[in-house]
């Protein structure tokens, strides 16, 4: 290593975006290398709205691996951090920074410590894929930082190694996660089907029910799974494999009845196995405490009033997916079906009355504009679905939900050039 008195730090910075599976995986045959027990494919959300940063530096000067997460000093000890930390050093390349007087060879990366700060823009494990985003973002951006020299897919057999999901997230638009065959994990990988541009017209809402960590995290559930349901050999070997055949060709065709007929299905799906699990795992009800009982009802209610709504109009006009946490995804034909969509969700969800608009509604706003809602009075004066035809007044649920997301299909993962986007010092390599 060239200039070693003189003190440096290299840096560099990251955005990678979350997914939210279609068609989900859920259950692995190898633990330590997270090898997935069937495809799944996922759809990559915009980075604008939900994404990680990342900023990883390296420095002589440096006498430990550290990592902060949303400012506060995280251990890096795990095997999962420890697996990615390893496999990204084995491939690190010699660089070169004429300008800063930095010479680091291929060898020198087995010696050198990294800082790693990240940073998401969403709740951490409210089942809002944070570990996808996070994983990804982490590799990617080590990658770049020790000039390794492969493509995104072989990133992702890294990234899987963090999380599962986390192989997803290395490309935009619509993504398949292949099982793979081999014992070594090599060829259990993500590709990219179509590019985020393919099927734009499609709109993203989320509604965030619970920023609380979840209860039963995804790897411990779906392990309980694997050993005790006799329903999910069934999905893998299956059903999984057909679903994935007429998702891709949904996808390509941009044929949203049939999306939103597998979108639905393949979720509800999810939440059979997991209660088909010893114990049970209850994502979308626990009734474990009080507040998780209404948190369950809320969510069945949004799968009613959309499964009424789609049932009305005779065709689908959203998709509802659930992950492992108390939030609904739903995915909308178009602008025109979201900003009703949108409607309906304010109607039945309304804020309380101190909530301030601008902080319940997040992301695209400019859905909220389409849907003639400028302020809290609007919300009160939606008139109710049409649709609703009981005797019984449709039902409202004022402040059960936290708040409204709209986003849509975005871009994998990128660098950030602009130093004054890092989250380290350049100076010390310490959170700024
Ligand atoms: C329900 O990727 O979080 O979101 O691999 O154990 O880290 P680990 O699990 P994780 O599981 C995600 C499960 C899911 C479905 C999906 O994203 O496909």
């Amino acid at each position: 290593m060239a200039e070693q008195s003189k003190k440096w730090v290299l840096m560099v910075t990251a955005q990678t975006p979350t997914n939210i599976a279609v068609i989900k995986y859920w259950g692995k045959r190898d633990e330590n290398l997270i090898l997935a027990i069937n495809d799944s494919i996922s759809v990559t959300l915009d980075p604008a709205h939900l994404c990680t940063t990342t900023t990883v530096a390296v420095s002589p000067d440096f006498d430990q691996d550290r990592m902060w997460l949303n400012g506060k000093e995280i251990s890096l000890a795990g095997g999962r951090y420890q697996n990615c930390l390893r496999e990204i050093r084995a491939r690190a390349s010699d660089v070169e920074d004429e300008k800063k007087g930095i010479k680091i060879t291929k060898n020198d990366w087995q010696n050198l410590h990294v800082h790693v700060a990240s940073y998401n823009n969403f709740p951490t494990a409210a089942g809002l894929a944070s570990s996808a985003a996070g994983f990804a973002c982490l590799v990617f951006s080590l990658a770049k930082l020790m000039n390794v020299q492969e493509d995104n897919g072989r990133l992702s057999a890294i990234a899987r190694q963090g999380s599962g999901s986390a192989c997803r997230s290395l490309f935009g638009g619509f993504v398949k996660w292949v099982m793979g065959k081999e014992e070594d994990g090599s060829d259990s990988i993500a590709v990219p089907l179509v590019d985020e541009k393919h099927w734009d017209e499609l709109v993203i809402i989320i509604a965030v029910v619970s920023s609380r960590q979840k209860e039963t995290s995804s790897t411990s559930g779906m392990r309980d799974t694997v050993e005790t349901s006799s329903l999910i050999e069934h999905r893998a070997k299956e059903v999984v494999p057909k679903r994935i055949i007429k998702m891709e060709e949904a996808i390509q065709n941009r044929d949203f009845p049939t999306f939103a007929q597998l979108t639905c299905s393949d979720s509800n799906q999810f939440h059979a196995v997991c209660m088909d699990t010893t114990p049970p795992i209850f994502y979308m009800n626990d009734t474990s405490h009080r507040q998780k009982v209404l948190t369950g009802c809320q969510l069945f209610r949004i799968i009613g009033c959309v499964e009424k709504w789609n049932c009305s109009e005779g065709t689908p006009q959203v998709a509802y997916t659930f992950d492992a946490g108390p939030n609904a995804v739903l995915i909308s034909r178009n602008r025109k079906a979201a900003t009703l969509m949108l409607q309906r969700l304010l109607f039945h969800f309304p804020p309380n009355s101190d909530t301030d608009l601008n902080s319940y509604v997040i992301g695209d706003k400019s859905i909220l504009k389409d849907a003639g809602i400028q302020d809290i009075k609007d919300v009160d004066a939606l008139p109710p679905p049409p649709e609703i035809k009981d005797k019984i007044p449709a039902q409202k649920y004022r402040g059960e939900i936290s708040y409204f997301i709209c986003t849509r299909p975005g871009r994998g993962p990128v660098l950030l050039t602009d130093e004054s986007q890092a989250l380290l010092n350049p100076e010390t390599g310490l959170p700024k």
